[in-house]
Formats: C-alpha cells, structure tokens, sequence
C-alpha cells in the first residue's frame, strides 16, 4: 500500500468506527404552542382549547403522553397541571382555567419530551 491508500483506508475505517458508534437516539418532539399566544386574554373559569404543531411529528416519539402546565412569570405550577395524559399528537386539549390571581404574565407549558412555552398571555377574574 502506498501512503496515500493507507491514509484512504484510515479514513473510510474510521467513518465505519463512528457510524457503528453512534447510539440509537429516540426522536424528541417538541411542538410548538399556537394557542394561547401573545394577546391572549382568558377569564377565570373559562374552558379553552391549547392548541399546538403536530406537523412533523417524528414516527417514533419518545414520548407521547402530554401534560399542560399553567407557569406565571416563568415559574411552573407543576403540581396542578391544567391537562394530563392526552396524546402530544392530538394537537389540543381543552382546559379549565384556574382560580388564579389576575395577570399578564401567565404561560402554557406543554410538556412531551420536554418543555415548550407559549408567548406570556393574560388571565383576568
Ligand atoms: C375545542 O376544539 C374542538 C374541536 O375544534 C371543539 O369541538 C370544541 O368545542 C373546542 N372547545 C372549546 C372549549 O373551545
Ligand atoms: C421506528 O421504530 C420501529 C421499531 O422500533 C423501527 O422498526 C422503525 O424503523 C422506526 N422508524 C423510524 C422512522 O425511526
Ligand atoms: C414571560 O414573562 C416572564 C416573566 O415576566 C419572562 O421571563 C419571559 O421571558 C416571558 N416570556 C416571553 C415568551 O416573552
Ligand atoms: C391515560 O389514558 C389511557 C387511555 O385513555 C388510560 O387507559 C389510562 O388509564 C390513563 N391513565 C391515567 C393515569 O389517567
């Protein structure tokens, strides 16, 4: 082998190494929130559609199972989650909207793989 084969050779060997290397990675989904958005205004007691995404959906979701979350001022009231175990692919979920004090800067937090905020909207009496 001349040095140039070899180095070839070193070459396509390694890309073999790193493609037989590379783990199975599961597909994150992670759609984006198209309602409520920015100018939202919802009333306490109010039952409203989240509505996200779903175009290009991966085939296989880590997770499918969704969770809506109310956050206010970035903080996620986890503990009271608005909408659980609905399927991520069903683009909306109807929620209540809670007893909560007055404000401009609420947000929905839909969870699948992992957290997506909407714009902060705002919730009155
Ligand atoms: C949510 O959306 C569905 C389908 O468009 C509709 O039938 C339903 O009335 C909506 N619910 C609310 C509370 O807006
Ligand atoms: C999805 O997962 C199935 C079974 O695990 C597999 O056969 C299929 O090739 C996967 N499809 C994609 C697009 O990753
Ligand atoms: C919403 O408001 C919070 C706190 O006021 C802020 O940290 C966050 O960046 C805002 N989100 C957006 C999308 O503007
Ligand atoms: C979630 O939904 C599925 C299908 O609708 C149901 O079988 C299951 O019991 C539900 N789980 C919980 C914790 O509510």
């Amino acid at each position: 082998m001349n040095s140039f084969t070899k180095t070839l050779f070193c070459f396509l060997l390694s890309l073999f190494a790193l493609a037989a290397a590379a783990p199975v990675i599961r597909d994150v989904f992670v759609p984006p929130v198209t309602y409520p958005h920015q100018g939202t205004v919802w009333y306490v007691g109010q039952y409203h559609n989240v509505t996200w995404e779903t175009a290009g959906a991966p085939v296989n979701i880590t997770n499918k199972i969704g969770r809506v979350v109310l956050a206010k001022g970035g903080i996620e009231d986890i503990n009271n989650p608005l909408a659980t175990n609905f399927s991520i692919l069903d683009g909306r979920v109807v929620v209540k909207v809670p007893d909560v004090e007055p404000g401009n800067d609420y947000a929905i937090v839909l969870f699948g793989d992992s957290g997506n905020f909407s714009p902060n909207f705002t919730i009155k009496a």
